[in-house]
């Protein structure tokens, strides 16, 4: 059953559909091209990928459907209809993917653009190990971590009430290790939200299987 911290998540995201678009179009230093690259330079076309928070599947799902089969999931079922509109090519569900039990060695990635500092700390690690089990092996993970040292945290942010949650990179690093994966790259990667003193940093990691 989902939980109440992401219940806030789902209709939070479901009441600033708009403003969010709008919002994540004027972040300034947004690495996601660069980091997609680093994962789709891995796979052959054709390849199973499931995407965890889509949103609404621009630009990530959108370009990963052009070389793969991508199944993508979101918690909200607004930005889950807006993603069906905008990448008819993708398959999606509305599912917390904290809950999400899938067989193993289906998917040759799976990929988190921006939604895992979203993630209850205290279910981020058995999460890891889920998404390690999903992997075929060599398979790979890709995701934008959050850093802060945040158990969490519970706010209006675009004008919805927002949950948020992180470890710092050598927590992120150690759960990644103990779930099994090895990391390729993991970097700290700063850039500029659209808000007063919009610095916001987060930790890039491509990993395997
Ligand atoms: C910051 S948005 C990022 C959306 C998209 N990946 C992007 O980069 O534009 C975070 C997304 O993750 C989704 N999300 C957060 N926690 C989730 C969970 N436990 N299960 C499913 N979706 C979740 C939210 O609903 C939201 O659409």
């Amino acid at each position: 059953m989902t939980d109440a911290r992401t219940r806030i998540v789902e209709r939070g995201y479901d009441e600033i559909a708009d403003s969010f678009a709008e919002w994540s179009a004027r972040v300034e230093g947004d690495q996601r091209e660069r980091w997609r690259r680093e994962l789709t330079d891995c796979l052959p076309d054709g390849a199973r990928v499931l995407e965890l928070g889509c949103g609404a599947g621009v630009p990530d799902t959108q370009l990963l459907a052009s070389r793969f089969l991508v199944t993508g999931i979101d918690v909200s079922g607004e930005q889950i209809r807006r993603a069906r509109a905008n990448v008819p090519a993708a398959d999606f569900a509305q599912s917390d993917f904290t809950q999400l039990r899938l067989a193993p060695d289906s998917f040759d990635a799976v990929a988190a653009f921006y939604s895992f500092n979203h993630v209850p700390r205290d279910v981020l690690g058995d999460l890891l190990v889920r998404i390690h089990s999903w992997l075929v092996p060599g398979g790979f993970f890709l995701a934008a971590l959050g850093t802060g040292d945040t158990e969490s945290w519970t706010g209006d942010w675009l004008g919805t009430t927002m949950f948020f949650s992180s470890f710092p990179p050598e927590t992120n690093r150690r759960l990644l290790v103990e779930a099994g994966f090895e990391l390729i790259l993991d970097e700290i990667v700063t850039m500029i939200e659209p808000e007063p003193d919009g610095e916001s940093t987060w930790q890039w990691v491509l990993a395997r299987r």
